[in-house]
C-alpha cells in the first residue's frame, strides 16, 4: 500500500464530517486535506508532513579525514 506524503487538494469550499460526527468548514477555494495525520489543524494540513528528522552527521575527530 502505497504511504501518503503529503495532502489532497480539493476544490472548496468543503464540508469534512469527521469520525466523531464534528463538522468541519473551509470556505477557501482550494483546501489541503491531510492524509498523514500529524496535522495540529486536522483534517486540514499546516505542512507538518514536510517535518523529518534530519539523519545525524558525524563528524570526523581532529585529524581523521571525513
Ligand atoms: S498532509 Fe500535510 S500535515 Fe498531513
Amino acid at each position: 500500500m502505497p504511504r501518503a506524503i503529503g495532502p489532497v487538494l480539493v476544490e472548496g469550499p468543503v464540508e469534512v464530517v469527521l469520525p466523531d460526527g464534528t463538522v468541519v468548514v473551509s470556505e477557501r477555494p482550494v483546501v489541503a486535506l491531510c492524509l498523514c495525520r500529524r496535522s495540529r489543524r486536522y483534517p486540514f494540513c499546516d505542512t507538518s508532513h514536510r517535518r523529518r528528522s534530519r539523519p545525524s552527521v558525524e563528524r570526523p575527530a581532529d585529524g581523521e579525514q571525513a
